[in-house]
């Protein structure tokens, strides 16, 4: 994964990269460290946050107009000072920060250690390195053209900033699967991972494309591909706030974008649902309303929290427009050869839109001639740019690891697809129609009807924070959020916690109830409520302890629960995006408690752009 950032301008190069490596933490902190460039080509490396780094440069000379600058998730080597980023090449004449895998590695470092060469790092990105040195050695030309030359032979994934001691101002760099926004200012020009280090200089970006490489100087940006061509720079607005990424008073990136979720999803609603004239505007459904209309499979792609939401999706659109389903793991979907026949529909869903996982699925499924709808957040990234097709879930950058409102968003998103495709197809009629559309308008305000007091959640994060396992049971609806719920546990609290349909539990998962197991069960008025109802009196009669999620106003599961936490009535179809909510909460507030770094959980990253 890792975050890059690079600058050349007039500005001091590092503070500019620091406050961007801050910014793309989220991508990885294994380790950090910054190149700067000033007559000399210096590098400053050190194992864990970027505040170590930080710390640990502290009256060193940082003057330098050029730099770029890396925060780690190690996928060669060990978390480490000297795996860190930048590496120098043999001769210390190049520096270069690498996101990504060069998966033919291996033998390109046999071919360089029979030449003689000495590695300093474990690392895949300091062998690319030598062997671009090598090829500029042995061709004795430009630093540009020996990376060209390498390119052709790499295989994997890459984004990579290089910069050499004799070619003062000047960044190089190359993509080919992982992310490179370039941000355009005046005189200046500025690198990274996604916008977020750029937005507060400059709104003009340029996103680079796979293949290409560019030449970057302050007052110059030149964009090739790999056969030497010039290619013209696609210049875009970037619409996003400074503050949109900024914690806004809260303790936390994940508290803080739990509680945007009105917010967020009436943003993404916004424009779009309109209750009164009983109309859903989504032009990427309705510029394809042949195509979705007669699907004759959807096929859900995503990875993660993604993936739950797919789940979600696979009911709605059953239901609602009677087109058959299937959720699909981007890793699994990718390598299994699938069968995609003319009339499906692949919905990419990715909060990031760099899921390397999810975007390799997707290209495969292109090639062999599927549409492609994405159903992103990330505003310009990959997975937006190759879908034919698709819908923002506006729901602004996430930072937090843990995706929340993110997955609300794409929720929001999916429900309105699946109500507009059902109307149109008439496998919805027009009541059950409006009365969704109306529901949906009412969500925001539900949402923060559950945030208004969240007490209850801490007292009852409090009181199971020292559990070791938790279950989490849900049916129908409800079931993908028990799963979505489980994996907030385990990700933000390090609990071990799975995830059941509330039924299947006794075949099998009933097996671990005692009077230490939590059981969380996800238990608002539906059409299951009478089933999960005797599935909580299973588990109370073992003398499992059971959490639940229940709709105001009842007063059964209240009666068997041993803690209970309240969401408003909803829809059953609409209802996971208030249900999620008092799980999103409950990780949340375990994790503080344990004292954990709930924006940044240990081992993760918060997008995936590795294999
Ligand atoms: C969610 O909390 C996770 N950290 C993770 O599962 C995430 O949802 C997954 O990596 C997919 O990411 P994407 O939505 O950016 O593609
Ligand atoms: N493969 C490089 C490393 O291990 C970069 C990792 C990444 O992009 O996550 O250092």
């Amino acid at each position: 994964m890792c975050g890059i950032v690079g600058y050349t301008g007039p500005r001091e190069a590092y503070p500019v990269i620091l406050k961007g490596l801050k910014r793309l933490e989220y991508r990885g902190y294994d380790s950090s460290g910054v190149a700067l460039l000033n007559g000399e080509l210096k590098v400053y490396k050190k194992k864990g946050k970027v505040s170590e780094l930080e710390e640990s440069v502290v009256g060193k000379n940082m003057h330098a107009f050029t730099g770029i600058g890396h925060t780690r998730w190690a996928t060669h080597g060990e978390p480490s000072d000297r795996n860190a980023h930048p590496h120098l090449s043999a001769s210390g004449q190049i520096a270069m920060i690498h996101n990504g895998i060069i998966e033919n590695y291996a033998s390109i470092k046999r071919e360089l250690i029979n030449k003689g060469y000495h590695f300093n790092s474990d690392t895949d990105t300091e062998v690319l390195l030598n062997f671009i040195e090598d090829i500029k050695k042995n061709n004795n030309g430009t630093l540009e053209e020996a990376l060209r030359i390498a390119l052709k032979r790499i295989v994997g994934a890459y984004c990579i900033l290089l910069i050499e001691k004799d070619n003062p101002e000047t960044i190089i760099a190359a993509r080919k699967g992982s992310p490179l926004v370039i941000g355009i200012g005046k005189g200046e020009h500025f690198l990274a991972s996604d916008a977020s280090p750029i937005i507060e200089y400059t709104k003009e970006v340029v996103y680079v494309n796979d293949y290409e490489i560019a030449i970057v100087k302050p007052d110059e940006l030149i964009l090739k591909n790999l056969g030497n061509e010039k290619q013209t720079p696609f210049i875009q607005k970037l619409d996003m706030e400074l503050a949109a990424i900024e914690k806004g008073g809260y303790d936390h990136f994940m508290l803080k974008e739990i509680n945007e979720q009105p917010d967020t999803i009436f943003d993404c609603l916004r424009g779009r649902l309109h209750a009164e004239a009983g109309t859903i505007t989504m032009s990427g459904v309705q510029n394809n309303i042949q195509a979705l209309t007669t699907a004759q499979r959807m096929v859900m792609v995503a990875c993660g929290t993604s993936w739950h939401a797919g789940l979600l999706a696979e009911y709605m659109f059953e239901e609602l427009c009677r087109i058959p389903v299937e959720v699909e793991y981007a890793s699994e979907f990718r390598y299994r050869n699938p069968v995609i026949k003319p009339g499906d529909v692949i919905i990419a869903i990715s909060q990031s839109g760099e899921t390397a996982d999810t975007l390799v699925a997707l290209e495969n499924a292109k090639q062999q001639g599927a549409f492609i709808f994405g159903v992103v957040n990330a505003v310009g990234s990959s997975i937006a740019r190759m879908s034919d097709a698709g819908a923002y879930s506006h729901a602004g950058p996430e930072i937090g690891v843990a995706s929340t409102k993110a997955f609300t968003g794409q929720l929001a998103v999916l429900a309105m697809m699946a109500l507009k495709i059902g109307y149109a197809k008439g496998t919805l009629d027009e009541k059950r129609y409006r009365e969704l559309i109306k529901g949906l308008e009412e969500i925001p305000e539900k949402v923060k009807q559950v945030l208004n007091d969240t007490s209850a959640i801490e007292a009852i994060a409090e009181k199971y924070k020292d559990a070791h396992d938790f279950l989490y049971l849900g049916r129908g609806y409800n079931f993908p959020v028990a799963l979505e719920g489980a994996l907030k546990l385990k990700e933000i609290s390090y609990i071990h916690a799975e995830g059941y349909p509330a039924a299947e539990m006794k075949h099998g998962p009933i097996a671990l109830v005692d009077d230490k197991l939590p059981v969380v069960f996800v238990a608002t008025k539906d059409r299951y409520y009478e089933k999960i109802v005797s599935n909580v009196q299973e588990i109370k009669a073992r003398k499992g302890r059971v959490i639940a999620v229940a709709t105001e106003g009842d007063t059964v599961i209240p009666g068997m629960a041993d803690d209970v936490m309240y969401v408003p009535d909803a829809d059953e179809i609409l209802a996971p995006l208030l249900s999620v909510i008092p799980l999103q909460l409950l990780s949340y507030y375990i994790g503080i408690s344990k004292g954990l770094d709930v924006d940044k959980p240990r081992n993760l990253a918060k997008s995936v752009t590795v294999e």
